[in-house]
């Protein structure tokens, strides 16, 4: 018995899909204790956007560290944060004219979406948000209550309350406007459904399978939300940071949230950094009213200020959306040549192979591992393999890795 079966909790769970023992990592490589060499295309679930170690992001951390950098500092002010408060801001919100004021909040993704929920509570004194089929938002119990997952509810062991579900866009199938019973019971003053703090989204649901909302539905929950006075909250924890060949998933779609929800892939390294963007007039909290001890660790600041120079200009990102459609092209033909039936959805470099059910991918995702690709599922009944490799990927390794994945398939 392992010391991980004998002593790490049961509730441990990628650890059994990849049972082995991982030791280094490179980039989009990693090894085990036994020098076996895995491509990775997990991209620790959205956090290793810039690979493992990237050795840029490495540098700017040792030197951080070894001129004495103050590593924690609860909420107080520190040079590394100054940094990165002024570098994103300067990089990523104006030049794209938003403006927005940061909230460090807890370091996971979960964090942010509650201090999200609990500023909308507040700022409209109303208590129900509307929340989406196949949604994904965390584990504490307000983004619990609003994300999908059957499993992940009951384990709550606690009522999760106040969420209106709504069936996301092509829930109900092609060209059903899922949104329409919603704005009738809005109109109407006796439908026993009173108006919404907020609409929580994701542009693209990850967890939830890899499902892409329109242009057209995004801005008509925008003006539902408008037009009650709900805020718009965009979780882009997964789908922000270049993922999508944009910085933030919502960028060219016509939408403006109120609050924006990252994690993830902003603290740079695949070290923790949690962030609620706040457009200016809804920062109404109190001082300390939503606390915590560790908000903004400042090794995330300094790597996370580090790699916002991949955000520069548009070069990364052009590369990025390069290498997603060169992806997109690779799998179509995959999907075209499989002998079972496969729908691909996605963009840039996160795309899903929704394989109908969840032993399929399971198969999937167990024969990849033997070709040494790392490769997870996501979606109901975890039914789809998702495509997600470090966008720092070298198109000779994404090359490899899709040739693994195609075997794997064309193999079923
Ligand atoms: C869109 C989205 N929101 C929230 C979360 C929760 O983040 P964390 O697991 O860091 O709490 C995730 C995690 O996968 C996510 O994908």
């Amino acid at each position: 018995m392992t010391v991980f079966e004998r002593y790490e909790s049961n509730v441990r769970g990628y650890s059994r899909t990849w049972p082995v023992v991982f030791d280094k990592a490179l980039n989009a490589k990693q090894w085990d204790v036994d020098g076996n060499e895995y491509i990775d295309f997990f991209s620790g679930a959205g956090v290793l956007n810039f690979g493992h170690n990237n050795p840029k992001l490495r540098k700017a951390m040792i030197d951080y560290l070894e001129a004495e950098g103050v590593t924690h500092s609860l909420d107080m002010h520190s040079r590394s944060k100054e940094q990165f408060i002024e570098r994103f801001v300067n990089t990523i919100l104006k030049p794209r004219k938003m403006d927005y004021k940061l909230q460090f909040t807890g370091p996971t993704g979960t964090n942010v979406v509650e201090a999200a929920l609990k500023l909308a509570r507040k700022v409209t004194g109303r208590r129900d948000v509307v929340a989406f089929t196949d949604g994904f938002h965390g584990m504490t119990l307000g983004a619990l209550a609003c994300t999908g997952n059957q499993k992940f509810h009951q384990a709550a062991g606690v009522d999760l309350n106040n969420v209106i579900r709504v069936p996301f866009d092509g829930y109900l199938g092609e060209g059903v406007d899922t949104l329409e019973p919603l704005r009738r019971a809005l109109e109407d003053t006796s439908s026993g459904i009173n108006p919404p703090a907020a609409f929580i989204l994701e542009t693209i649901q990850a967890e939830g399978g890899i499902n892409l909302a329109t242009k057209e539905w995004l801005q008509a929950v925008a003006k539902l939300a408008k037009d009650y006075g709900s805020l718009l909250i965009v979780d882009d924890i997964q789908a922000a940071v270049g993922r999508t060949g944009y910085y933030f998933s919502f960028e060219n779609l016509g939408i403006e949230p109120d609050l924006i929800c990252l994690a993830k892939g902003i603290g740079g390294y695949g070290i923790p950094m949690g962030v609620l963007l706040i457009k200016p007039e809804l920062d109404q909290w109190e001082p300390g009213e939503h606390t915590g001890t560790f908000r903004g660790q400042n090794l995330s600041f300094v790597a996370g200020t580090a790699a916002l120079d991949y955000f520069e200009n548009d070069e990364f990102l052009s590369e990025v959306r390069r290498k997603g459609e060169f992806t997109e092209e690779r799998l179509v033909k995959i999907v075209e040549a499989a002998k079972v039936d496969i729908e691909l959805r996605g963009t840039g470099m996160i795309h899903g192979l929704d394989m109908g059910t969840g032993e399929k991918a399971a198969a999937v995702v167990a024969k990849a591992f033997e070709q040494n690709l790392i490769i997870p599922t996501c979606g109901p009944s975890g039914r789809v393999v998702k495509v997600m490799p470090p966008l720092t990927i070298e198109d000779e390794l994404l090359i490899e890795g899709l040739d693994r994945l195609e075997k794997v398939i064309i193999s079923l």
